[in-house]
């Protein structure tokens, strides 16, 4: 069975159901997503203390993801690091992103079901650790995000045996570009 919604109360409720936490945010100030990295983590610098008192992370990052050049293969073009993480893995931190601009789909395995959680910015999620998951931010991706770190060196994924993230749609197929 298979459940479609953007009510932003429906989709907490979910996610709270397997350990997520899913909330909007407001920056102090309007900054351009082009802005350098201190620059977005000024604007956001109070929800960015709050969030790393409250669960413990002691760094914060910036990534960005853009569209690369054109690849031989027209349906596989473009950034690279997509297809990473485009499988489904696991961390031993707790996946914490803030999305400053642009969008991407985190797909969540939990509970024998996979949510399809579309992020954009203003989104925060907040992913317990060794929580099954993929991620996409699409063909030509436009996705600038704040992460969080407890430790901030050990980062690795760890991918998981037979993963079934090639079963379910990308994000371009999910959200058609129009
Ligand atoms: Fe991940």
């Amino acid at each position: 069975m298979s459940v479609r919604t953007d009510d932003f109360d429906v989709i907490r409720g979910e996610l709270l159901r397997i350990g997520v936490r899913f909330a909007r945010w407001h920056a102090a100030r309007r900054v351009p997503a082009c802005a350098d990295d201190a620059a977005l983590i000024n604007a956001y610098r109070s929800h960015i203390d709050h969030v790393s008192a409250e669960g413990g992370y002691r760094t914060v990052d910036v990534v960005r993801m853009t569209p690369g050049p054109a690849g031989p293969d027209p349906s596989r073009p473009g950034c690279p690091v997509r297809e990473k993480f485009l499988e489904e893995h696991v961390h031993d931190e707790d996946l914490v992103r803030f999305v400053v601009s642009g969008s991407g789909c985190f797909y969540l395995h939990a509970a024998r079901r996979v949510h399809a959680v579309l992020c954009r910015a203003g989104d925060m999620l907040s992913v317990p650790s060794r929580t099954a998951h993929w991620f996409d931010a699409g063909v030509r991706p436009t996705y600038t995000a704040i992460r969080f770190f407890r430790e901030g060196d050990d980062r690795a994924a760890h991918f998981v045996p037979n993963g079934i993230a090639g079963r379910f749609p990308v994000l371009d197929d999910l959200v058609p570009m129009t």
